[in-house]
């Protein structure tokens, strides 16, 4: 194994007062004063899971030594944990060490610990510094960026949050090489996202690098890392609290979340939800005459190279769907409002759809 530190790339979110680095490179968890140049105070609670921490919470530790008093907090693994009552144990953990509100919080881990220990900070004293250390390919492209927190309830997926942006996003490529299989797909499923919402080119440049990103090649992930915070960046600094653009980022994500909630959390991972979702976006959006034939083979087979499934749950008919689908919070006025695609590369906010026209379409679309 290489073991040397690469000079980190780094991109910002310009926010104002509340920007904040994206740093991306290979052994950046090895690298403390890149940490440390984040830190709020002495006091440091690192969150992670059962999972994660034996593969990197020492090598994290390692560079917080001395001066600082440094807590550590091993929550359980799943998407099912992403409730209220394990952000509780992150507000137990800091009340009984006795932080302040000069303390920092570091999420260690992928989307599920990255969202609770943000909504955690969020919420903590009215608001603490929180660090985003993300280790899944999905973390790293998505959900470390943009200052989306929260937890999911039983009636829907990721409806308790809030806004509140991390002081930095640190990125050590090397972490997912230690990432099953299909967690890499459920990430490159995000990755895809960019291309089809908003980045023709990079859809091309995927569609010719995907083998080569399953077999994680590390110069290629590094470059879809970097493209995709690019583009996440911009849009977050554009819309922070999702009044418009942002919106874009859901492609997918309303069919997709209403099959992670009925398969009970965790059964689908999240990216393949997406993914899922984001082939039906484009099969609906055919059916309103804006992609044409060619185009969805184009999309079917980028999501398949990626090794995602297309087909929706065989016991989700129309109605499981849409009961899920009325609580998106995109929707106004209870109208459902969907991202679907113009073209390749070219996403719009929707909320037009016939009802009728939508429940036919989820009755008729492809199942396992
Ligand atoms: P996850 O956090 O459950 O991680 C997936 C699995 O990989 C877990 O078992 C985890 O322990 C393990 N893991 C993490 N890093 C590893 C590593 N380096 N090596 C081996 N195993 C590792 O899932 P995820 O896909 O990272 O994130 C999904 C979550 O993110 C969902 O809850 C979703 O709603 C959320 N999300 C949030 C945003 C946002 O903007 N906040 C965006 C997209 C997704
Ligand atoms: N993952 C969608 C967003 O951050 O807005």
């Amino acid at each position: 194994m290489n073991t040397s530190l690469a000079s980190p790339r780094t991109l910002d979110v310009a926010l104002g007062e509340r920007s904040y680095p994206i740093h991306v490179g290979a052994g950046l968890l090895q690298d403390p004063r890149l940490l440390r140049s984040h830190l709020a105070g002495r006091q440091v609670l690192i969150v992670t899971n059962e999972t994660v921490a034996p593969l990197y919470l020492d090598i994290l530790k390692q560079g917080l030594d001395g001066d600082l008093e440094v807590q550590e907090l091993i929550l359980p693994d799943g998407e099912q944990t992403k409730t209220l009552a394990t952000v509780t144990r992150i507000w137990d953990a800091l009340l009984e060490a006795g932080f302040n509100r000069r303390c920092t919080l570091i999420a260690l881990g992928g989307g599920v610990i990255g969202d609770m220990t943000g909504y955690a900070a969020a919420c903590y004293q009215r608001g603490v510094a929180f660090i985003q250390v993300p280790t899944t390919l999905l973390a790293q492209v998505d959900s470390s960026v943009g200052g989306k927190t929260g937890v999911n309830h039983p009636l829907g997926k990721n409806m308790i949050g809030a806004f509140w942006q991390p002081r930095a996003v640190i990125i050590d490529t090397r972490t997912l090489d230690s990432l099953p299989e299909r967690e890499l797909s459920a990430g490159l499923a995000e990755v895809i996202k960019y291309g089809l919402i908003c980045d023709l080119p990079f859809l091309a440049w995927l569609e010719e690098h995907m083998t080569r990103l399953r077999e994680l090649d590390a110069d290629l992930l590094s470059e879809a890392i970097l493209r995709s915070c690019r583009i996440k960046a911009d849009i977050v600094a554009a819309d922070e609290t999702e009044q418009g653009v942002r919106a874009l980022l859901n492609l997918g994500h309303t069919f997709g979340h209403a099959i992670e909630a009925h398969q009970g959390y965790g059964n689908w991972l999240h990216g393949e939800a997406v993914g899922t979702g984001m082939y039906l976006a484009a099969l609906l959006s055919q059916q309103l005459h804006w992609l044409a034939q060619v185009e969805i083979e184009r999309v079917g087979a980028v999501l398949r190279a990626a090794g995602l499934p297309l087909s929706a749950p065989a016991n989700m008919n129309a109605a499981a769907f849409l009961e899920h689908m009325r609580r998106d919070k995109k929707n106004l006025d209870a109208r459902i409002r969907l991202v679907l695609l113009r073209g390749l590369g070219d996403a719009c906010l929707y909320d037009d759809t016939s009802p009728i026209l939508l429940e036919q379409f989820l009755q008729e679309c492809p199942r396992d």
